[in-house]
Protein backbone atom coordinates (compact mmCIF):
# COMPACT_ATOMS: atom_id res chain seq x y z
CA UNK A 1 0.00 0.00 0.00
CA UNK A 2 1.43 3.21 -0.93
CA UNK A 3 1.26 5.83 2.15
CA UNK A 4 1.13 9.70 0.85
CA UNK A 5 1.89 12.47 3.01
CA UNK A 6 -0.29 15.96 3.03
CA UNK A 7 1.56 19.48 2.86
CA UNK A 8 -0.33 22.45 3.81
CA UNK A 9 0.08 25.16 0.76
CA UNK A 10 -0.94 28.23 -0.64
CA UNK A 11 -0.09 30.96 -3.64
CA UNK A 12 0.94 33.92 -2.41
CA UNK A 13 2.75 37.29 -3.33
CA UNK A 14 6.27 37.59 -1.67
CA UNK A 15 7.61 41.27 -1.25
CA UNK A 16 11.05 41.68 -2.71
CA UNK A 17 13.73 43.04 -0.22
CA UNK A 18 12.93 46.72 -1.09
CA UNK A 19 9.45 46.18 0.18
CA UNK A 20 10.34 44.01 3.03
CA UNK A 21 12.16 46.74 4.56
CA UNK A 22 9.42 49.34 4.29
CA UNK A 23 6.98 46.97 5.60
CA UNK A 24 9.57 46.51 8.57
CA UNK A 25 9.49 49.81 9.79
CA UNK A 26 5.90 49.70 9.62
CA UNK A 27 5.57 46.87 11.19
CA UNK A 28 7.85 48.19 14.21
CA UNK A 29 5.77 51.52 14.29
CA UNK A 30 2.36 49.64 14.02
CA UNK A 31 2.31 47.07 16.45
CA UNK A 32 4.66 49.04 19.10
CA UNK A 33 2.17 48.77 22.43
CA UNK A 34 -0.30 46.47 21.22
CA UNK A 35 -0.65 42.99 22.58
CA UNK A 36 -0.26 39.92 20.22
CA UNK A 37 2.11 37.96 18.64
CA UNK A 38 3.53 40.45 15.62
CA UNK A 39 4.45 38.02 12.50
CA UNK A 40 8.22 37.69 11.70
CA UNK A 41 9.62 39.91 9.03
CA UNK A 42 10.21 36.65 6.67
CA UNK A 43 6.67 35.59 7.15
CA UNK A 44 5.02 38.55 5.80
CA UNK A 45 2.66 38.05 2.61
CA UNK A 46 -0.71 37.98 0.86
CA UNK A 47 -2.34 35.19 0.20
CA UNK A 48 -3.67 34.87 -3.51
CA UNK A 49 -5.32 31.21 -3.15
CA UNK A 50 -5.57 29.10 0.23
CA UNK A 51 -5.02 25.59 -1.05
CA UNK A 52 -5.30 24.17 2.64
CA UNK A 53 -3.39 20.55 3.14
CA UNK A 54 -3.63 18.47 0.53
CA UNK A 55 -1.64 15.17 -0.55
CA UNK A 56 1.68 15.95 -2.33
CA UNK A 57 0.66 14.31 -5.00
CA UNK A 58 -1.35 17.31 -6.45
CA UNK A 59 1.39 19.70 -6.71
CA UNK A 60 2.38 19.02 -10.10
CA UNK A 61 -1.21 19.76 -11.07
CA UNK A 62 -1.04 22.73 -8.51
CA UNK A 63 2.36 24.17 -10.71
CA UNK A 64 1.01 23.26 -13.56
CA UNK A 65 -2.50 25.42 -13.32
CA UNK A 66 -0.12 28.20 -11.95
CA UNK A 67 2.18 28.19 -15.37
CA UNK A 68 -0.57 29.01 -17.10
CA UNK A 69 -1.65 32.29 -16.07
CA UNK A 70 -0.90 35.65 -17.66
CA UNK A 71 -1.03 38.96 -16.57
CA UNK A 72 1.54 41.66 -16.23
CA UNK A 73 3.77 42.90 -13.85
CA UNK A 74 1.76 45.90 -11.51
CA UNK A 75 1.98 47.88 -8.75
CA UNK A 76 0.16 47.66 -5.31
CA UNK A 77 -0.02 50.37 -2.89
CA UNK A 78 -0.34 49.21 0.38
CA UNK A 79 -1.78 52.48 2.05
CA UNK A 80 -4.84 50.91 4.94
CA UNK A 81 -4.24 49.70 8.07
CA UNK A 82 -7.35 47.29 9.65
CA UNK A 83 -8.10 45.19 12.27
CA UNK A 84 -10.68 42.23 12.11
CA UNK A 85 -12.52 41.69 15.45
CA UNK A 86 -13.58 38.55 15.16
CA UNK A 87 -10.30 37.00 13.94
CA UNK A 88 -8.04 39.27 16.23
CA UNK A 89 -6.11 40.09 12.44
CA UNK A 90 -4.01 43.48 12.21
CA UNK A 91 -3.58 43.68 8.28
CA UNK A 92 -2.23 45.84 5.78
CA UNK A 93 -3.99 46.11 2.87
CA UNK A 94 -4.46 49.03 0.12
CA UNK A 95 -7.34 51.39 -0.59
CA UNK A 96 -7.30 50.85 -4.39
CA UNK A 97 -6.94 46.94 -5.19
CA UNK A 98 -5.21 46.95 -9.03
CA UNK A 99 -7.49 45.31 -12.18
CA UNK A 100 -4.55 42.89 -12.35
CA UNK A 101 -4.40 41.75 -8.99
CA UNK A 102 -7.92 40.79 -9.47
CA UNK A 103 -7.47 38.73 -13.09
CA UNK A 104 -4.50 37.33 -11.17
CA UNK A 105 -6.85 35.76 -8.43
CA UNK A 106 -9.44 35.17 -11.22
CA UNK A 107 -6.98 33.13 -13.27
CA UNK A 108 -5.13 31.62 -11.02
CA UNK A 109 -8.43 29.73 -9.18
CA UNK A 110 -10.06 29.29 -12.22
CA UNK A 111 -6.97 27.28 -13.58
CA UNK A 112 -7.02 25.43 -9.96
CA UNK A 113 -10.30 24.13 -10.16
CA UNK A 114 -8.44 21.48 -12.31
CA UNK A 115 -6.91 20.34 -9.56
CA UNK A 116 -9.89 20.09 -7.39
CA UNK A 117 -9.83 23.59 -5.94
CA UNK A 118 -12.83 25.71 -4.85
CA UNK A 119 -12.36 28.83 -4.45
CA UNK A 120 -14.11 30.31 -0.83
CA UNK A 121 -17.45 32.02 -1.29
CA UNK A 122 -16.17 35.17 0.38
CA UNK A 123 -14.32 38.17 -1.48
CA UNK A 124 -10.75 38.13 -2.22
CA UNK A 125 -9.54 40.68 0.61
CA UNK A 126 -6.05 41.24 -0.27
CA UNK A 127 -3.93 41.38 3.11
CA UNK A 128 -0.37 41.06 4.94
CA UNK A 129 -1.28 39.99 8.35
CA UNK A 130 1.02 42.37 10.75
CA UNK A 131 -0.32 40.53 13.60
CA UNK A 132 -2.30 38.07 15.19
CA UNK A 133 -3.80 37.69 18.63
CA UNK A 134 -3.98 41.62 18.82
CA UNK A 135 -5.55 43.34 21.60
CA UNK A 136 -8.31 45.66 20.40
CA UNK A 137 -7.17 48.16 17.78
CA UNK A 138 -9.00 51.70 18.04
CA UNK A 139 -6.98 54.04 16.13
CA UNK A 140 -6.55 53.65 12.52
CA UNK A 141 -3.30 55.63 12.06
CA UNK A 142 -2.42 56.77 8.81
CA UNK A 143 1.11 55.47 7.40
CA UNK A 144 3.34 56.14 4.33
CA UNK A 145 1.69 54.16 1.53
CA UNK A 146 4.23 51.45 0.59
CA UNK A 147 5.02 51.10 -3.56
CA UNK A 148 4.84 47.34 -4.41
CA UNK A 149 5.87 46.30 -7.88
CA UNK A 150 4.76 42.96 -7.93
CA UNK A 151 6.69 41.07 -10.72
CA UNK A 152 5.63 37.18 -9.39
CA UNK A 153 4.00 34.96 -7.43
CA UNK A 154 4.65 31.84 -5.69
CA UNK A 155 3.58 28.62 -4.31
CA UNK A 156 4.33 28.05 -0.79
CA UNK A 157 4.49 25.24 1.94
CA UNK A 158 3.86 26.42 5.45
CA UNK A 159 4.81 24.08 8.27
CA UNK A 160 4.23 24.14 12.01
CA UNK A 161 7.28 24.58 14.23
CA UNK A 162 7.47 25.09 18.37
CA UNK A 163 7.83 28.90 17.20
CA UNK A 164 5.30 29.36 15.02
CA UNK A 165 4.55 29.31 11.10
CA UNK A 166 7.33 28.56 9.01
CA UNK A 167 6.75 29.14 4.96
CA UNK A 168 8.80 28.28 2.18
CA UNK A 169 8.61 29.20 -1.46
CA UNK A 170 8.60 26.10 -3.47
CA UNK A 171 8.08 28.03 -6.83
CA UNK A 172 7.78 31.24 -8.51
CA UNK A 173 6.01 32.66 -11.33
CA UNK A 174 7.04 35.59 -13.13
CA UNK A 175 4.51 37.77 -14.32
CA UNK A 176 5.27 38.89 -18.08
P1 LIG B 1 -4.18 35.16 7.29
O1 LIG B 1 -2.84 35.84 7.15
O2 LIG B 1 -5.30 36.10 7.04
O3 LIG B 1 -4.30 34.36 8.54
C1 LIG B 1 -1.00 30.72 5.41
O4 LIG B 1 -1.67 30.12 6.44
C2 LIG B 1 -1.78 31.86 4.81
O5 LIG B 1 -3.04 31.37 4.37
C3 LIG B 1 -2.07 33.01 5.74
O6 LIG B 1 -1.84 34.20 5.03
C4 LIG B 1 -3.53 32.91 6.10
O7 LIG B 1 -4.23 34.10 6.10
C5 LIG B 1 -4.06 32.12 4.95
N1 LIG B 1 -5.09 31.21 5.40
C6 LIG B 1 -5.02 30.33 6.41
N2 LIG B 1 -6.15 29.63 6.53
C7 LIG B 1 -6.97 30.10 5.56
C8 LIG B 1 -8.29 29.78 5.15
N3 LIG B 1 -9.00 28.83 5.74
N4 LIG B 1 -8.80 30.50 4.15
C9 LIG B 1 -8.09 31.46 3.53
N5 LIG B 1 -6.85 31.79 3.85
C10 LIG B 1 -6.29 31.11 4.85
Amino acid sequence: MSEHHTERLFFALWPNKVVLSELKQLSQSITQGIVGKVVSLENLHITLAFIGNVDVTIKPCLQQAAATVQIQPFNLILDQIGYWPKTHILWLSTHHIPELLLHLVTQLTTALQDCGYHAQQRPFQPHVTLMRKASRFETVPIINPIRWSVQDFCLVRSTTLAKGAHYEILTRWDLS
